[in-house]
Formats: structure tokens, C-alpha cells, sequence
């Protein structure tokens, strides 16, 4: 056995036992960063810290929130909003938080993309991330739904609706999944139990491999250096900092971050306190009746852009093709953003104002995914119909076509292999 002497502190106690020294060493004192990074870097931990304040919060409205149809929509709007102490308060917090998580997701995403910070060794983080992106949106999904209003109940029709397009077992799916014929008590409670068990679950572990899977290729920086961590960290412990390229992420690093927590804090709890509406769509005040389709069925901002290539495609030619066709460009829009490190042919990790062709990419698609979510809150009539058709057109072929040519052009003209 390990030889055990009397320990002087509790932290000594626990360092005999668990070796805790050495783990905080490897998770953080010795956890080294690049020196060149700038504040969207931070925006790792500033997701770190919305998920906790949602998981707070959904806490205390887990013990008013009561998930059958006939007492949800009061448990919400009336017990948590008027009578419990501070309720309304909880519920904002959760409401803008689930909406601005998406915003910091969105910015943390294209951070990566500008930087290529998806290649080279560092395709574990990016896939572990888009994991966090699609369990995100399951849980963004099935929290919609609880307050049991029309649009909670709209949406959870439209989209269970949308397996039904799978061939062959759509139908039956579309039963599975909502417990009933029809979108009804036991999709309420399902949806409830993955809203406050199974999905945090899984997002939580996603997280710890999404951290690890940074450990071996470290973060990348603004030039897209490949820096030697080992010797930097070296050059660090001997007393030369100024000239080391590394930083410990603990006490330093965090420093920084934590100054980007605090900034955004301030906006965060500024819409808390002033335009939590934003974060509230008006429809579902009013208690889901199934007898009543609201004129216009849309999902949250952060769906609308894949919610647009789903509609991109119902214009006339024959519902059931339209149809097909639109499910499919769903479903690729979806997924697509799984494959950008092989889609992206070359060996260049830079950020994209040094890479030519991929700097207009880049900017193109972020246009094109703002005009797809601008459209997809507007009725998909006329002209509407017409530009959310090029612009879901254009979203497909920025990824599946020009991205594989540009970059493979980029990699011939540096010699590396495509
Ligand atoms: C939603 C929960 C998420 C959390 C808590 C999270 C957390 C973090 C943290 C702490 C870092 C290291 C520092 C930083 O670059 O910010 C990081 C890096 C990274 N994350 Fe995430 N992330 C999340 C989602 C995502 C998503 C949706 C993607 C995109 C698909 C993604 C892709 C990346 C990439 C590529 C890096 C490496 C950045 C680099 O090397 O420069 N993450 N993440």
C-alpha cells in the first residue's frame, strides 16, 4: 500500500488519498494556452457558464412545474409568474438564457470556422461540439414545449410531423415518438423527462469529452501557429514568461476569461431585466388548443435558418416531391457542419482574412444564413417564397460545392495534399 504519513492540512489529506495536487496540475495550473487568443476565445467558458445558470434556474422551476396538459400552462403563467417568490424572475433567467446560449453558440462556431480551428488534429472538438449543438437543440426543443401554449403545442405538432417523411417507417415513428396518435399527454411528459433528465445528462457528458478532446491538439490562436506546447510550457516553468508563447489557464488565463464572463453578465442580466420579451413569443400565452392553428407557425430565432431549408423547397411542384426535397435539405442542413474538416480539402490552419477565396466563403455564408433566418419568420408567400428558395440553394452549394473547390484549389497552390 501507498505509505500515508499525518497530514497538517485537509488539502494534504486529500492530496495523500486523491492526488489532488497533481489533478489540478493537469486540469489546470499546467494547462497551457497560447498567449496570442483574443476574447472570442472566451466564449467556451462564457458557454460554461450559461449552461450552469440554466441548469440553476430550470432547477427552481422544476419544483412548481407540473407536466400534465391540463396544468401546465397554469403551473407556468400563473404559479410560477405570480405566485411563487421570485418565480418570474427564474423563469426570465431561463427563458434569455436559452435563447442567448444560442447566440454564443452560434459565435463560438464561426470563431472556429474563421480560425480553422476545426482541422489538423482538432476534428474531435469540432465533432464533440456539433454533438453540444444538436443536443442543445433537442433541449432547446422539448423546453419549448412545456409551457403548454399554442405555440409549444404547434411546433411540437409541425416537427414530430416532419419524421413521418422517412420512408418507410415515418408513420409508425411519428406514433413512437409522440406516445399517441396525436400530439397529446405522453408527448408532454416524455418531452419533459428528456427537457429535465435524459438530455442535461448527456450534455454534460458531451461537455467533458468536448474538454478533453482538447487536451492533446490544445486550442488553436489568431495565426493559426503550430505552436510546441512542451517547450513553450518548459521555457514558462524556467522564469521566462515574457518569452514563452504559453499560458497556464489557471490563475492567468482565467483572468481574461473571466472578464469576458463578466461583460456579457452585464448584457445578459440587462435583458433580464428590460427585454426578456424578446425571449417570449406573445402566441404562447395563450393556452394550446388543438382545435385552433395559429396563422403562422415559426420556430425560435436560432432554428429559423434550418427551418428556412426546410421551406426553401415547398414551392408548387407536387407536395409530395416538394416535400421530400425540402426534408432532405433539412436533413442535410442539419448534419452538414459535422463533415466541414473533410469538406475543407485544404492543410491551411489560418485565419480566413489570410486565405484568399475562403475569406468571401466565409463571409457569403454568414449573409446567407442571416437572410434564411430573416426570412424564416416571414410567411413563405410571393417574393418571400422565391428569395428563401435561392437562399437554401445557396447555403447547400457554399458547403457541398464551393467549399471542396476553393479549398482544394488552396491546398494545390501551397503543395499540401488535398
Ligand atoms: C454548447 C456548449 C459548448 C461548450 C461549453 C464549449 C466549450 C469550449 C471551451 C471551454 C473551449 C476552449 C476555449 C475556447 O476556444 O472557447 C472550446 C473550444 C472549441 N469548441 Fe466548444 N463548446 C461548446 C460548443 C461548441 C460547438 C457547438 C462547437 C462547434 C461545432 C464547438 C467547437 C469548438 C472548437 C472548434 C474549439 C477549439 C477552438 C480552438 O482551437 O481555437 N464548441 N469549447
Amino acid at each position: 500500500m501507498a505509505h500515508f504519513s499525518k497530514a497538517n492540512s485537509i488539502g494534504e489529506w486529500l492530496d495523500q488519498r486523491l492526488a489532488t495536487k497533481k489533478l489540478w496540475k493537469v486540469l489546470a495550473a499546467e494547462y497551457w494556452v497560447p498567449k496570442n487568443i483574443n476574447f472570442l476565445w472566451a466564449m467556451g467558458v462564457v458557454l460554461m457558464t450559461m449552461f450552469s445558470i440554466l441548469v440553476i434556474s430550470g432547477i427552481f422551476l422544476l419544483m412548481y412545474y407540473k407536466p400534465d396538459v391540463h396544468l401546465a400552462f397554469d403551473s407556468v403563467n400563473y404559479t410560477i409568474m405570480q405566485e411563487a417568490y421570485y418565480g418570474w424572475l427564474w423563469r426570465h433567467m431561463h427563458a434569455v438564457a436559452a435563447s442567448v446560449v444560442f447566440l454564443v453558440i452560434y459565435i463560438h462556431m464561426f470563431t472556429g470556422i474563421y480560425y480553422g480551428s476545426y482541422k489538423q488534429g482538432r476534428e474531435m472538438i469540432w465533432i464533440s461540439g456539433m454533438l453540444l449543438f444538436v443536443t442543445f437543440s433537442a433541449e432547446a426543443f422539448s423546453g419549448y414545449m412545456l409551457p403548454w401554449g399554442q405555440m409549444s403545442y404547434w411546433a411540437a405538432q409541425v416537427i414530430t410531423n416532419l419524421f413521418g417523411g422517412i420512408p418507410f417507417i415515418g408513420p409508425d415513428l411519428v406514433i413512437w415518438i409522440r406516445g399517441n396518435f396525436y400530439v397529446a399527454d405522453s408527448t408532454l411528459t416524455r418531452f419533459f423527462m428528456l427537457h429535465v433528465f435524459l438530455l442535461p445528462l448527456v450534455i454534460m457528458a458531451i461537455i467533458g469529452l468536448h474538454f478533453y478532446s482538447l487536451r492533446i491538439p490544445h486550442v488553436n490562436n489568431q495565426d493559426g501557429e503550430d505552436i510546441d506546447f512542451d517547450y513553450e510550457a518548459e521555457k514558462y516553468k524556467n522564469g521566462q514568461k515574457r518569452e514563452s508563447k504559453v499560458i497556464p489557464f489557471w490563475p492567468v488565463f482565467i483572468s481574461k476569461d473571466l472578464f469576458v464572463v463578466g461583460v456579457f453578465m452585464i448584457f445578459y442580466f440587462y435583458l433580464v431585466g428590460f427585454h426578456y420579451e424578446f425571449a417570449m413569443d406573445p402566441i404562447n400565452f395563450e393556452p394550446a388548443n388543438p382545435m385552433k392553428t395559429p396563422p403562422h407557425i415559426y420556430p425560435e430565432w436560432y432554428f429559423l435558418w434550418s427551418y428556412e431549408v426546410l421551406r426553401g423547397f415547398f414551392f408548387d411542384i407536387g407536395p409530395f416531391k416538394a416535400m421530400s426535397i425540402g426534408l432532405t435539405a433539412f436533413g442535410i442542413a442539419n448534419v452538414i457542419f459535422f463533415f466541414l474538416p473533410w469538406l475543407d480539402k485544404s492543410p491551411v490552419v489560418a485565419p480566413a482574412h489570410k486565405r484568399g477565396a475562403f475569406k468571401y466563403w466565409f463571409w457569403i455564408l454568414v449573409i446567407d444564413m442571416i437572410i434564411l433566418t430573416v426570412y424564416g419568420k416571414l410567411p413563405p408567400t410571393g417574393a418571400n417564397a422565391w428569395i428563401g428558395f435561392f437562399a437554401s440553394i445557396t447555403f447547400l452549394a457554399l458547403l457541398l460545392v464551393v467549399l471542396p473547390i476553393i479549398t482544394k484549389k488552396e491546398a494545390k497552390s501551397v503543395g499540401g495534399a488535398a
